[in-house]
């Protein structure tokens, strides 16, 4: 069987995806994490391969299978994942889909925390690194096209707008993930797609389409570019 060298509009590109949440150690039996089941970031990884491109996909803890033609990088932390990235440069396109943990324990204890009678310990926390941003602001080899998510439970174009600018990115791809919306582990994705020209309102897709979706936009914006 001969191999044959990949075609499609992504060809000869390189894709970097982020996916899942981020695990951040408590102690060596208790994390904080985010409710992020990869579904999304998988899908765009799986799209942006059958459209040719190399795939990086680094990961987060998630239950789902590996997306067929990616390279799968898996991390826990934000920290780690944030290392990762940096790693992986340089990329044509970056799409940050990942469940970021905002926050970690400031201390991780390398022993099991034990009920006692002080009563529930305080958890103290610091902010973890915002990996898309750092990315969006990089000078020399910062990706042509740097896309997010904003993931929001209310005002979601105005928040989408705001961290468009904040992070220096090309694209940020907005959606409701109140609880009544079933986008957290669901199928489904309602999204909008934010840019400096404007707003773009997508129908209700599966993640499938949605990530096939956007890696044909990405591909295009990618060639009128030049
Ligand atoms: N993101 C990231 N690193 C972080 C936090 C977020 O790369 N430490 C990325 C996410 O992958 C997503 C985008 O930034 O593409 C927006 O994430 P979101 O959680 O919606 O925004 P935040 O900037 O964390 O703001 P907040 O959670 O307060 O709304
Ligand atoms: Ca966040």
């Amino acid at each position: 069987e001969a191999l044959l060298a990949p075609s499609g509009p992504l060809a000869g590109r390189h894709v970097l995806v982020t996916s899942g949440p981020t695990h951040e150690p408590i102690d060596p039996v208790r994390y904080l994490a985010n409710r992020s089941s990869g579904r999304q970031g998988h899908a765009i990884a799986a799209a942006a391969a059958e459209a040719g491109a190399r795939v990086t996909l680094v990961s987060g803890p998630v239950s789902i299978a590996d997306p067929a033609g990616a390279a799968v990088v898996r991390i826990e932390t934000a920290e780690e994942m944030k290392a990762a990235v940096l790693a992986a440069l340089p990329a044509d396109i970056a799409v940050f889909a990942a469940a970021v943990a905002d926050w970690r324990p400031q201390a991780t204890h390398g022993s099991k925390m034990k009920k006692g009678a002080d009563g529930p310990p305080t958890l103290a926390l610091t902010e973890n690194p915002d990996i898309l941003a750092t990315v969006g602001r990089l000078g020399e080899g910062r990706p042509r096209l740097v896309v997010g998510f904003a993931a929001e439970t209310d005002d979601l174009i105005a928040n989408g707008r705001a961290k468009l600018a904040r992070k220096r990115a090309d694209a940020i791809v907005a959606n409701d993930v109140s609880a009544e919306t079933g986008v957290m582990g669901g199928p489904a994705n309602t999204v909008h797609i934010l840019t400096a020209d404007g707003v773009e309102d997508w129908p209700t897709l599966s993640k499938a389409e949605v990530g096939r979706r956007l890696v044909a936009w990405l591909a295009a914006r990618l060639e009128a570019a030049g």
